[in-house]
Order: C-alpha cells, then structure tokens, then sequence
C-alpha cells in the first residue's frame, strides 16, 4: 500500500512564511513538518509515498530527495499548474497501488492509520474519510454520519440549524484507487468538495472513521503556534533532537551561557547561542542558529533558522521567519509574523 501526501498548496493564511518556504516543509520543533506524517505512515508499515507537488517544489525535493536517508521510497508527481487537492491525487494514480492513503501535507494527528485501513477492508468500503470533532464544526465543513459509520452528507457552508454534528474532514483518507476513476484528468478539482460527494452521488459506500485523539492542521498562525506549544508540553509526544534540560530541550550543538534563563518548555536548537542575562521560555523554540543577546526575552515563539535577537529586544506570541534581525530593545508582540529577513531597527516595536 502507498500514499500520496498533498503538498501543492501555496499556503496563503501562513504567508509570510510561506512565501519562501512550502508549508509542508516548515519546521516543526527541530524538523520538517512532513517528517511527522513520514512517521505516522511508517507506523502504519507504509514507507513508499508519493509527494504531489505544485508550489515551489525544489524546496521539498532538497530536504527529502528519494527518500533513502530516512528509510523511504519518496517520489513526486509534479503539477504544472496546481490541481487542487482531487487533481493531485489523479495526477498521483499511476504510482499507486489497489488501496491508497491519502493525508493532507498540514495535518498533524496520532490517528492509528493501520487501524483505519483495517476497518477500511473490512467495511467494503469504496472510502473511508476520517472525521474529528471540533468546537466549532461550523467554520469548516461538515460531514454528516449515520449510526453505521457511513457518510450521509456534506454540508459546506451550514447554516447554523444545519450544524447538527461536530465532526469535520480531517484531511486523512484512504480510498480503493479504483475510485479514482470518476475523476477528470489534469483538472483542478477539490476532493472534499467535488469528489466525495460524486462518490456518495453514485451510491458508493463512504465510510466515516472519527478519531477522538490530537490532531491539528497547522493552517494558520495561531495552529502553528499552537503545535509548538503541544509538542513542547508533552501533548503531542514526538521525539525531539537535543538533550533534555529542566524541562526543555538544548541541542547538543547550542551554547546557553552562564546566566542565561529558560523557563520550561523551551527547545534551543543547534548552532543557537542564549547569552547571559537573556530569558528563553516558556513555549520559546530557537529553530537553529539563533542568537540571543544578553537581556532579551523570548517566550511564546518560533523563531526559524539564524534570526537574531538583539539586547534587551521582547518577542511573545510572535513567529519569525529565517534570518529575522530584531535590534535592541525592540518588542514583537502576539500575532506578529515576519517573514524572512525581516529587520527591525533598534526600538520599533510591533506592539
Ligand atoms: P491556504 O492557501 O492557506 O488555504 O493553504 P493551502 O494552499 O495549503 O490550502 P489547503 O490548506 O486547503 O490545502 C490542504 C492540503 O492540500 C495542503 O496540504 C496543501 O498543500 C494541499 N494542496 C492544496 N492545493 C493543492 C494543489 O493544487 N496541488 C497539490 N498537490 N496540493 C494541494
């Protein structure tokens, strides 16, 4: 069995930081966030999965290649224009096998995939969707299940008498490929929104599988954040790369001078310096090679590869692209994000 991650999209809500770097590649903690559902599937025994991809691909290719480094069979099924997610998975079709995973490229979940495939075969169904409640099911789409487990309906835009479940599209399916025949070839289409429902239209048998454990799509600014904060705290428990000090992480490659202060949970990754007098924590990740000068104060934030934290500078609730500059006594307060080699001036403050 294969799957085929949807790594096209241009990733608009996370802009800046995806204007140069594809949201299924951004760091998540200490590694690409793609690196979370390559193990997800591994755990599941699939190892041969197609990246589909649109939006600037060289950036996923240079992390992953093919694969081999990390114990994969990874190919791309490249789109010259983007498909959608129903295209990319039809542009996907010819590296597949009889049943297929499909996984959105920004969903992050402990959903047991062998579990779902199982239950899958065992439905007889042409498709299974796996659904997770939210608290507030209407922002999304709702998928409507009866007391089978099969799926009723879609309801896109409910209105609010319409909002009679709470369980939305997790972005995680896995399909008999045959299914696939009902979709066009090199047409952008939605696989939410066109696909399943002409699957349930011809009478299909889609089956629904609600997990009730983590999972978060890391979308937006404040769900990016929010991984790190789970991740960080134990909520979602991943392996993190680095030693474990009072309740955080320092990578064996990072130097936290004497006097400098984290507070729990933080994760100061390789090649990153905290100097003395400076406070990191908690819910602070240093990506890699970040510099903290002497007196500044990071808490609630990602900063990515080599930004630059200058004296006495304030960063809380903000997440800062690669090569961020903030000079001295500079503060970034919640909601900001900078995009890459963003500089701000000694004093500016964003808040
Ligand atoms: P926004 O622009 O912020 O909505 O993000 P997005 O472009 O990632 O769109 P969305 O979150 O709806 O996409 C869900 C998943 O499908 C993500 O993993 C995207 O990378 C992927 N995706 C969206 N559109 C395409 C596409 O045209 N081609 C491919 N290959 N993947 C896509």
């Amino acid at each position: 069995m294969k799957a085929v991650i949807l790594a096209g999209g241009e990733g608009t809500r996370l802009r800046p930081l995806t204007l140069t770097l594809p949201k299924p590649v951004v760091p998540v903690v200490d590694r690409p966030f793609l690196r979370h559902q390559l193990d997800l599937l591994g755990q599941a025994g699939v190892t041969e999965v197609v990246f589909s991809v649109a939006y600037r691909p060289e950036r996923v290719q240079a992390i992953f290649g093919d694969g081999s480094a990390l114990g994969k069979k990874i190919r791309y099924a490249m789109e010259p224009t983007p498909l959608g997610t129903g295209g990319a998975v039809k542009n996907a079709e010819r590296y597949l096998d009889d049943v297929t995973i499909v996984l959105n490229g920004d969903v992050l979940t402990d959903v047991d995939l062998a579990e779902v495939v199982r239950r899958h075969r065992e439905s007889g169904a042409a498709a299974t969707l796996v659904l997770v409640p939210v608290p507030n099911p209407a922002a999304y789409g709702l998928v409507e299940t009866d007391g089978d487990g099969r799926v009723r309906r879609f309801i896109e835009k409910p209105q609010p008498d319409q909002v009679t479940t709470d369980t939305i599209n997790a972005g995680i399916y896995v399909l008999q490929t045959s299914t696939l025949e009902l979709m066009p070839v090199g047409v952008n289409h939605s696989i939410e929104r066109a696909f399943f429902p002409a699957l349930l239209g011809r009478g299909d048998h889609v089956a629904a599988h609600v997990h009730r454990g983590y999972w978060i799509d890391i979308g937006t600014p404040e769900k990016y954040l929010q991984v790190h904060r789970d991740v960080l705290n134990g909520r979602f428990p991943v392996r993190v790369e680095g030693r474990r000090v009072d309740g955080g992480w320092i990578h064996e490659g990072a130097v936290v001078e004497p006097g400098a202060e984290l507070r729990a949970p933080f994760y100061v990754g390789p090649g990153s310096r905290v100097s003395a007098q400076a406070e990191v924590g908690p819910d602070a990740v240093l990506a890699s090679r970040v510099r903290v000068d002497a007196g500044a104060r990071i808490r609630d934030s990602v900063l990515w590869e080599g930004c630059h934290v200058g004296e006495s500078a304030v960063i809380d609730g903000a997440l800062l692209g690669a090569g961020v500059r903030a000079g001295r006594h500079v503060v970034i307060g919640p909601g900001a994000v900078l995009g890459e080699g963003a500089s701000l001036s000694d004093y500016s403050r964003t808040a």
